[in-house]
């Protein structure tokens, strides 16, 4: 099918989740919920709030149902959380939160280190999960980890990452997001590898998530629209990574996503000077947070996901 150019964009923030998840230092609520405002001040209409995980998984988020109570009720937002089980959906429809995210891989040693879970066995518990979510009319949507690269396992062929895809929205999720974990991909694996995805999935189903490791994220954007794909995931000032992915750095930036956006003509409706704004405030009250060095000893005995090895 001809492939239409690409207009407009979704851009789903997940600098609260995806951002804020692999800093140690644990900010408070207050200071979430401010950036949070500042994004959605800024123009952002999608924001991966939190995450119902585990809290010795991902101390950072451990305050998910307070942020979720306390978030901004603005006309036109769509406010999420990663949740990875029915423990972590009744902690979600408890916060009163009416989007989520599942989220699996290609790579069963990562998913094994990231959810306890072989990728089959995800599956297995996110089939209740998505069916519950779906019946109290929750958006749901699952993310395809290690899509092109994994830490443990290496180069990830495209047939493994469309069957994956395919399994999420079988379940039925309304958008997959297809993870650049750690960074590795390149402007050509992401043509060959969404290329094989669009000849069995639609366009307007699949989102992409850069991690920018090597700097090549906007160059995978591009890459990327010009296969007519419209959904990215970024976050404000390009912070974070995965703890459970050895090489993960930070997201592709919003700001940068943004920037070179409107560079080719396509709106995105956000004002990048608040954009910045909310970027630089996050910095600073991480940078503010940074611990002494009399706390780096305590830190280093944070307990981190207990039965994994990382
Ligand atoms: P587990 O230890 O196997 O859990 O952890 P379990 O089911 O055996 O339960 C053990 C205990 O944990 C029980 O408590 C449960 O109730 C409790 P007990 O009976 O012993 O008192 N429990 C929970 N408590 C709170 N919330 C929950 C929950 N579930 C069980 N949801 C689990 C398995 C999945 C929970 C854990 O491994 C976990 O939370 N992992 C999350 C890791 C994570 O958040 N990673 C980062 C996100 S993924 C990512 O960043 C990639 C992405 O950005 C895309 C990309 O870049 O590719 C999305
Ligand atoms: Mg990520």
């Amino acid at each position: 099918m001809a492939i239409q150019p690409v207009k407009s964009v979704k851009i789903v923030e997940v600098g609260p989740r995806d951002g804020l998840q692999n800093e140690k230092v644990i900010i408070d609520t207050g200071a979430k919920l401010a950036f949070i405002g500042k994004l959605a001040a800024a123009g952002l209409k999608y924001i991966e709030v939190t995450s119902f995980v585990h809290p010795k998984a991902i101390p950072q988020l451990s305050d998910a149902l307070d942020v979720v109570k306390g978030l901004p009720a603005l006309p036109g937002m769509h406010y999420s959380a990663l949740v990875p089980n029915l423990k972590g959906l009744e902690r979600a429809l408890e916060s009163g939160i009416r989007e989520i995210a599942v989220f699996t891989a290609t790579s069963n040693t990562f998913t094994q280190r990231n959810i306890n879970m072989t990728v089959n066995e995800s599956f297995e518990a996110f089939q209740p999960v998505v069916q519950r979510a779906l019946a109290e009319g929750l958006f749901v949507r699952g993310y395809v980890s290690t899509a092109f690269y994994c830490p443990y396992e290496g180069k990830i062929d495209s047939a493994a990452t469309l069957d994956v895809t395919q399994r999420l929205l079988a379940l039925g999720v309304q958008e997959v997001s297809i993870g650049d974990t750690i960074g590795q991909a390149t402007p050509q694996d992401v043509t060959t590898t969404m290329t094989h995805l669009l000849q069995h999935v639609p366009v307007e189903k699949l989102a992409m998530h850069f991690h920018d490791t090597n700097g090549l994220a906007l160059e995978n954007v591009a890459a990327s629209l010009a296969l007519g794909l419209s959904i990215f995931d970024s976050s404000a000032g390009g912070l974070g990574g995965c703890p459970y992915a050895p090489g993960a750095s930070g997201n592709l930036s919003t700001d940068a996503l943004v920037g070179f956006l409107e560079s080719q003509g396509i709106a995105t409706g956000i004002d990048l000077n608040l954009l910045k704004e909310a970027s630089a405030a996050i910095r600073k009250v991480l940078s503010n947070a940074e611990p002494e060095l009399d706390d780096i000893g305590s830190l280093q005995n944070l307990a981190v996901n207990p039965r994994v090895e990382s």
